[in-house]
């Protein structure tokens, strides 16, 4: 029986890359009507320093904006990553699992660590132990990321296979990643060969989810280009990422092929087709916002659903956790 697992980090604003890499894919997923977790990861937002009031604020807007997506908390379970306490209890067991060759194999830890990895903290080297235990204290099957977390998603079976065969049992089920759509990997607007990414220090690099109407259409206005027209055929972008960049960012905004985006625009200059992306962004995503803001209006309400989510969770994750302590040997209530 599929089971679809995902994971969001609640540190800045969303932006368009999550928003068509992640949320809107996992809206339509269940409209599909597949059982589904999703996740606010306050323990991974925390491998790098996050002030309190900070974080606080950040899980409670990330799921106005997992409701605000079309993400509903009666169908799909909602949850804030630390008030299921058995992910961070299997992400010990897989800690023992995994191997340090394998962290030090992580990209994203490179990354985000720089150069000096030193000084980086524990937490972050073990941040894709913990990713697998988020997808597997649920048995899940089926992951929806951007491009990004391949890697991540690829450890996960790793560790699942390992801990399998290390116990010789059948027990976490080797997870699909599901990396699909034409915004998997949304490239930033100043640069078309670096992800868009809520790090970067410029912010005419993203488009938020609390962007008005007005930043966005001077930030695509002024998205880095090159001084061509758009070409006449898909093939015609090989070699110009910041055009393809925006015909796929409007095609998954639209909802259609980059094909028929091409066919729409052939040959015309940016000048007219980035003043209708940015309508067209500002179309598709101010209601998110407008419905952002009404639900953080009540954040208490918004705690309520995720106490909710908690519980229904851990009828999940216990009994999941408690026979991974079973078959590692601990000893505990039969
Ligand atoms: P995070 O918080 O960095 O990103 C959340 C989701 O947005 C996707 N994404 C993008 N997609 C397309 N283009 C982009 N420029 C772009 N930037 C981000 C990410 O791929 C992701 O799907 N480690 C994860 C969170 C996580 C998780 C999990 C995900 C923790 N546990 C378990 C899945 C399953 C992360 O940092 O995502």
């Amino acid at each position: 029986q599929p089971r679809v697992f995902s994971g969001i980090q609640p540190s800045g604003d969303l932006h368009l890359g999550n928003y068509l890499g992640a949320l809107k894919r996992f809206a339509e997923m269940q409209d599909e009507g597949i059982e589904a977790i999703y996740c606010m990861v306050d323990l991974h937002a925390i491998t790098v320093w996050q002030n309190p009031e900070d974080l606080r604020r950040s899980t409670r807007e990330l799921c106005a904006g997992f409701i605000a997506a079309g993400i509903d908390p009666q169908k799909s379970i909602l949850i804030n990553q630390s008030q299921v306490p058995e992910h961070a209890q299997l992400a010990w067991i897989f800690n023992c699992v995994a191997r340090i060759g394998w962290m030090n194999r992580m990209t994203q830890f490179k990354d985000k660590a720089g150069k000096n990895a030193e000084k980086a903290s524990l937490g972050l080297y073990a941040y894709p132990s913990l990713m697998a235990a988020d997808i597997l204290i649920y048995h899940a099957t089926h992951v929806p990321v951007g491009e990004d977390q391949k890697q991540h998603l690829e450890l996960t079976r790793d560790i699942a296979a390992k801990f399998n065969h290390d116990y010789g049992v059948d027990f976490f089920p080797i997870t699909e990643p599901v990396i699909e759509g034409t915004a998997t990997r949304v490239m930033s607007l100043r640069d078309g060969t670096k992800k868009m990414s809520k790090s970067d220090p410029s912010d005419m690099s993203r488009i938020t989810l609390t962007d008005d109407a007005d930043s966005i259409a001077r930030k695509f206005r002024k998205a880095k280009t090159d001084p061509e027209p758009l070409p006449d055929t898909i093939e015609g972008l090989a070699d110009r990422p910041e055009a393809r960049n925006l015909v796929n960012i409007y095609a998954a905004l639209a909802d259609k092929t980059p094909e028929q985006v091409i066919a729409e625009y052939a040959g015309q200059q940016f000048g007219r087709f980035k003043p209708a992306l940015a309508d067209l962004a500002v179309d598709r995503m101010a209601p998110i916002s407008t419905e952002m803001a009404r639900l953080m209006a009540d954040p208490a309400e918004i705690d309520r659903i995720l106490e909710l989510g908690a519980t229904r969770a851990r009828e999940i994750t216990a009994p999941i956790l408690r026979k991974t302590y079973d078959i590692v040997g601990m000893v505990g209530p039969t």
